[in-house]
């Protein structure tokens, strides 16, 4: 018992130049051994407890030889959360290489190596029902292939942001799809470039709408973290599901679009049931997503740019009665007794304000502040030069989206002159209204 620790392989940029021979090690994490791993394999399970779940952590492509940086905050992370086994499924001989080809063509590999060790834990009395997989960008397709060697019989699949290069438009068979486990739920983070744009399993999830992640680099000049940043945020929003600092609440929606307008972010009563939430415990909708036909759901949320990634929802209802038509943008600030304040990020399209007709901004804050004393508004047409309009407006609510019971907030009568913060208090709305 006195052998070392087992570390994940570690390369240098000199083995991606000259490619790097598949070799799968098989890292086994414990409660009991959470920081010393132990390697397995398929004859020698170390302290492998088949009675218990079991996690796989599978990685993708590795252009420098580097271990992961987030492989040990996820191993910590799924640990805390559950007591189970977790195993690292390490290939970094393999997915290294400077050629995303090389490593994308030992995938199916990869797989029979894990079908053969989860056949070993069947045969010692494991359940197919009890193996998690997670798997980041190549190691996403790579969980595909064993689930579907095992007719979709395992639990679960988690799969975050899937490679989309060589494997977008492909059949089922060489990707992951929805038939390959119980449940297969998928974050999608960079659709644009080294992510999957299309659906794969039965929810996927879509943040900021899937391609640019808020606090990533917009050009190359951002570095190295310019290309995988985006990728990478996947995997940061599936970690904070396993802290407890706060829940992403996600929106079945046909188009991102339609989320930024409001149209899908009423869900049914209770709210629980139809808006899943991000992460570890998206299992929960399981049988409620699986009902549907076909079961497969996009669903749609907005995250901030760091952790926590929580972002707090509010409806913003505006009735006007300006005699023209008026397009711009609100700003809208709140704060609360303590003097702490947040601001929204509205940036969708220019909102149309139409006489005596309601429009429903969804407004986005960083902070979620319980008891909102003021709020600052101000309208935009967007345009520096020319009159300076006005937007006048009859009554505006305030609600929150999470927490509905709260009290909603009222303003009658208020005259918005462009590019002015206007700050007034809010009184709470009659209860009885329309
Ligand atoms: C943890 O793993 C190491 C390496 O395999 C082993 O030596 C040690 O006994 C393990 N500790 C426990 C508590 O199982
Ligand atoms: C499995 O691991 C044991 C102990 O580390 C080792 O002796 C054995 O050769 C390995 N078997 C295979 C098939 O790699
Ligand atoms: C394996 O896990 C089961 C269920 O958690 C537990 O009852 C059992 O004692 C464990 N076996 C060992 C050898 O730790
Ligand atoms: C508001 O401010 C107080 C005092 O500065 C701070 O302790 C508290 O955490 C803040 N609340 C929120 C929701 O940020």
């Amino acid at each position: 018992t006195d052998e070392a620790c087992s570390s994940f392989t570690r390369l240098s940029f000199h083995s991606a130049v000259v490619g790097t021979e598949l070799n799968v090690k098989l890292l086994l994490y414990t409660r009991k051994n959470l920081t010393c791993a132990q390697t397995v394999n398929s004859t020698a399970f170390g302290n492998l407890n088949v009675t218990k779940k079991t996690t796989f952590i599978v990685h993708g492509f590795r252009l420098t030889g580097s271990p992961p940086v987030w492989i040990g905050d996820l191993v910590d992370g799924l640990l805390f959360v559950e007591d189970m086994n977790v195993v690292v499924v390490d290939w970094n001989r393999g997915a290294t290489t400077v050629i995303y080809t090389h490593a994308a063509s030992k995938t199916k590999k990869v797989a029979v190596v894990l079908k053969e060790f989860i056949d070993q834990m069947l045969a010692k009395g494991a359940s197919l029902d009890n193996i998690y997989m997670i798997g980041v960008s190549l190691g996403a397709h790579i969980s595909g292939f064993v689930g579907e060697m095992y007719d979709g019989q395992l639990g679960r699949i988690t799969g975050l942001d899937p490679a989309g290069p060589l494997f977008t438009g492909s059949p089922p068979q060489d990707r992951l799809d929805p038939s390959d486990a119980q449940f297969v739920d998928v974050i999608h983070s960079d659709i644009d470039a080294l992510g999957y744009r299309e659906p794969l399993g039965n929810i996927d999830f879509y943040p900021n709408g899937g391609s640019d992640q808020p606090g990533c680099p917009k050009t190359i000049f951002g570095g190295f973290q310019y290309f995988k940043c985006d990728h990478q945020r996947s995997v940061y929003l599936y970690l904070s599901s396993l802290t407890e600092d706060c829940t992403i609440t996600a929106y079945p929606c046909d188009s991102y679009r339609d989320y930024r307008s409001g149209k899908c972010v009423s869900c049914l009563t209770p709210q629980k049931e139809s808006c899943p939430l991000l992460g570890y415990y998206a299992d929960h909708w399981k049988d409620y997503l699986k009902e549907k036909d076909p079961p497969m759901t996009k669903a749609f949320f907005d995250t901030a740019e760091e952790k926590p990634f929580c972002m707090y929802h509010y409806f913003v209802d505006i009735l006007t009665w300006n005699k023209n038509i008026r397009r711009g943008d609100i700003t809208i600030k709140l704060r609360d007794k303590a003097g702490n304040t947040t601001e929204s990020k509205i940036n969708h399209e220019p909102a149309t304000f139409q006489k005596y007709h309601q429009v429903s901004l969804l407004a986005r804050f960083n902070q979620d502040l319980d008891k909102v004393a003021a709020i600052s508004l101000m309208f935009s047409t967007g345009s520096v030069v020319g009159p300076k309009y006005k937007l006048r407006i009859l009554r505006m609510k305030l609600r929150s989206l999470a927490h509905p019971e709260r009290p909603q907030l009222c303003r009658y009568d208020l005259v918005l002159t462009e590019n002015v913060e206007t700050v007034f208090q809010p009184i709470l709305c009659p209860k009885l209204q329309m």
